[in-house]
């Protein structure tokens, strides 16, 4: 699937494009799955034009599961047959993991998990890649207390399960039609919207020590609960920088991958996938993603 220029959903056609070329240091992959995240319709809107130079046409994705198709010179770290996740960001719009076949620098790839099934595979690299980060950037731990903005989402629901396998005590904001899913996650889960701050408060017994938020727009809830001297990051508003919290894009990391693959093989993590859908039906998955209210993750089928 691919677009020639920016635009919304309709500028996706799908379409027979020249095979990737496998480079020093790189992997073919023959994609199984692909994960639908937020980041790919809003760069195809031309979004990300200030940071990223697009090469047309582009093939959209960020996420892969598949199966290694072709190993480059000198990329000794993997074999034609092994079974690899990636969270396959490059420096321009380009080649992305929408398509049969992707060609990724080994640092960004990894052994998929055992555990996972390809649904799940697809789903966790760039989801799970920025929980993790968003984690280890404010150092939690079983000693703290974090709210989790956003607990449902792609990102929120692999967070919540790693912050409680860290041992923190996790709360987390979603729709009251999301609060078994979250219970079930390890969360305890609260309403978002009017007197969220009290319930907040209340289901944490006081302020809490570190704020992690996957919607934007809710500084002010923050400042509210978080205790002197807390922890708070944001990966959705970059206005969080002005109160005293970070703002970051996650890294692709095989590394990452691999404490990822770890915690998904110890039985502490898994991928909720909301839905499958064949690759020709992006622009249906595209449009899903943009309400706001996926549960978990959209998975697009490639290959079997
Ligand atoms: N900076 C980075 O590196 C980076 C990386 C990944 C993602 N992101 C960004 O982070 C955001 C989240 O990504 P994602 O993949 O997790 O998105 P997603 O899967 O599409 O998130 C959907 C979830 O958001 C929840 N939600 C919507 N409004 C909410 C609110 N006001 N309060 C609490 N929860 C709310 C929904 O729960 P309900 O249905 O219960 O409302 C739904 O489960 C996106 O803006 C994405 O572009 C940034």
């Amino acid at each position: 699937m691919a677009y020639d220029h920016y635009g919304s959903d309709d500028a996706l056609s799908l379409r027979e494009l020249p095979s990737p070329k496998v480079g020093p240091g790189e992997v073919r992959i023959r994609v199984r799955r692909a994960g639908v995240n937020p980041v790919d319709w809003k760069a195809m809107s031309g979004g990300l034009d200030a940071l990223m130079d697009a090469v047309f046409p582009v093939v959209p994705g960020w996420d892969v599961a598949g199966v290694v198709e072709a190993v480059g010179i000198d990329s000794p770290e993997f074999a034609v047959g092994d079974e690899v996740v990636a969270y396959a960001r490059r420096d321009v719009l380009h080649g992305g993991t929408f398509a049969e076949l992707v060609t990724l620098n080994v640092r960004a790839v990894a052994r998929k998990p055992g555990a996972l099934g390809w649904d799940e595979a697809g789903g966790l690299p760039l989801a799970g890649l920025t929980a993790l980060q968003s984690l280890d950037r404010l150092a939690v731990t079983e000693a703290d207390t974090v709210l989790i903005h956003g607990g449902a989402g792609g990102v929120g629901s692999l967070a919540v399960q790693i912050a409680a396998a860290r041992g923190a005590r996790v709360i987390a904001t979603a729709s009251p039609g999301n609060h078994d899913f979250l219970a079930e996650l390890g969360a305890t889960p609260v309403a978002y919207g009017e007197g969220e701050v009290g319930r907040i408060r209340s289901a944490a017994g006081g302020p809490v020590d570190v704020v992690v938020d996957f919607v934007g727009g809710v500084s002010e809830v923050t400042s509210a609960v978080l205790a002197r001297g807390g922890r708070h990051a944001s990966i959705a508003d970059p206005s969080v920088q002005q109160v005293g919290g970070s703002w970051f894009w996650v890294r692709p990391s095989s590394e990452g991958l691999a404490e990822l693959g770890r915690l998904a093989d110890a039985g502490l993590l898994r991928v909720p996938v909301a839905d499958v859908l064949p690759l020709e039906q992006l622009p249906v998955a595209f449009a899903r993603s943009r309400q706001g209210h996926v549960r978990g993750k959209l998975v697009m089928v490639v290959s079997d």
